[in-house]
């Protein structure tokens, strides 16, 4: 069984994943940044945190990972790094001996800064990082994110792993 984890501010991540669940199958589970609300204050903290790399309350704060074979961790990149919530489930959940495929979206041609660290991470904690990958998402509506990501999931044989 594969799960899908993510973490998304502005629904980007939320419907490339749902795209992928389509296609391969997979429990889909969105983790909430409890300190995201609406508003220009609230985001200058989010914004903040995010710089600073802080933890954030989340919900769901852990998930029995031992009951999947694959399991793909999605977080926009943000300010060059992982986003709060996503940061903060690597902090709480044990990955030892599962088999991970981590991904972010990018509004720019960066992303491999975001990817490295939550390897890292997730490496320190058990996890096998089995591959990655990056998508560009600014300007794109969902119909061009469904192609991309239809494409990726033939290039990577996604449907292979699940
Ligand atoms: C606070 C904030 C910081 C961001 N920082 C970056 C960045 O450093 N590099 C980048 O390519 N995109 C950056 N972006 C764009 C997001 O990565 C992009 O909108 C996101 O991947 C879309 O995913 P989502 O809609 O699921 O949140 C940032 C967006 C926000 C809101």
């Amino acid at each position: 069984m594969t799960s899908i984890i993510l973490y998304s501010s502005n629904k980007k991540i939320r419907y490339i994943s749902h795209v992928i669940q389509e296609k391969i199958g997979a429990d889909i589970v969105e983790i909430k940044d409890l300190n995201k609300k609406t508003g220009f204050f609230s985001n200058l903290k989010n914004n903040y945190n995010a710089i600073r790399s802080k933890n954030t309350p989340i919900q769901p704060e852990t998930i029995d990972l031992n009951v999947y074979d694959l399991i793909l961790i999605g977080s926009p990149s943000t300010f060059g790094g992982i986003s709060p919530a996503i940061s903060t489930f690597i902090d709480k959940n044990s990955f030892k001996n599962r088999n991970i495929i981590i991904f972010t979206t990018t509004n720019s041609h960066t992303g491999y800064d975001v990817l490295n660290t939550m390897k890292e991470r997730i490496e320190q904690k058990g996890g096998n990082i089995i591959n990655t990958f990056i998508m560009r998402v600014n300007n794109k509506d969902n119909e061009q994110l469904k192609i991309n990501t239809l494409k990726l999931i033939k290039q990577l044989d996604l449907d292979l792993y699940a």
